[in-house]
């Protein structure tokens, strides 16, 4: 894809599906600002991919977040957003110090963030939210689930706010997607193993999403997708719309 004069913002693209997505606008030529919470993986961010212009940002941050617009060089035509935190905590333990920061992160960030950045947003721009697969109810990640839940639903009301300025929104809805964290903050290797094996085990393909996968879904949403606003995407091997193989 060409993006020759295409500036961009990732929030969260140190790692993951945001690093692929920012490999993959770098490749089309694209000017790439990419954030993360903390200076080591922002600095890592920068010494691999120098065309970037790296920035940390905690959405957990009030200030940092009110004061982040001011720091974003160019106008932009697309503001993609794959930061986020999970934990996997069963409900009756859930605390509300993990409650208000799943919310604060995944929720208010991102709200408060995209409320300062739109005067940066050209008409004719895109928003991309990352959100998860629809009808999958994990245990242990319902707080998570919940604040996926609600930028969502931001999602759909921010494209009809934005449609006057012919700005499209969209959501991206991953399944299991191979990435470092299997998008899940702290996990052990068992931990993690048993998790990839539910992924690989659950998805009617069989298999988890590879990162270039969701890449590519991103830059459809925010470059190609001129006729759609306020979709969400699945990109999840058929989990949310097919029925698994019987073996
Ligand atoms: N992996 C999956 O299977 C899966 C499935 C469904 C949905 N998702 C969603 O897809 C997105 C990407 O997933 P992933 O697996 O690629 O995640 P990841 O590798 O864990 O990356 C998450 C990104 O969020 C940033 N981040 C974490 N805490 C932050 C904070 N307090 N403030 C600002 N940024 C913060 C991280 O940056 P630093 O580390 O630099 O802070 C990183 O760039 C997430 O929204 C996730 O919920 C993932």
């Amino acid at each position: 894809m060409n993006l020759k004069d295409k500036a961009v913002l990732v929030l969260g693209g140190t790692h993951g599906m945001g690093r692929a997505t920012v490999d993959l606008l770098i490749e089309g030529g694209a000017r790439v600002t990419a954030t993360g919470s903390r200076d080591k993986t922002v600095d890592c961010l920068r010494q691999e991919q120098p065309r970037v212009t790296g920035a940390v940002l905690d959405l957990a941050d009030d200030g940092q977040v009110e004061a982040f617009a001011g720091q974003v060089p160019d106008t932009l035509d697309a503001v993609i957003v794959f930061a986020a935190i999970a934990e996997l905590t069963p409900l009756e333990a859930v605390s509300r110090a993990e409650f208000d920061r799943s919310f604060a992160i995944n929720v208010r960030g991102v709200f408060f963030a995209l409320q300062s950045l739109l005067p940066r947003l050209k008409a004719g721009g895109a928003i991309v939210l990352t959100t998860m697969t629809p009808s999958t109810a994990t245990p242990t990640m319902g707080v998570y689930s919940a604040t996926k839940a609600a930028l969502g639903a931001y999602g759909t009301v921010l494209a009809a706010e934005l449609l006057p300025r012919n700005i499209r929104v969209n959501m991206l809805a991953p399944g299991f997607i191979d990435t470092p964290t299997l998008g899940v903050a702290g996990l052990s290797e068992s931990q993690r193993a048993e998790l990839h094996a539910i992924g690989d085990a659950v998805t009617p393909m069989r298999r988890h999403g590879r990162m270039d996968e969701i890449a590519r879904a991103a830059l459809f949403l925010a470059f190609d997708a001129t006729f759609s606003t306020g979709i969400e995407l699945a990109v999840d091997g058929g989990l949310s719309t097919v029925d698994a193989p019987v073996d």
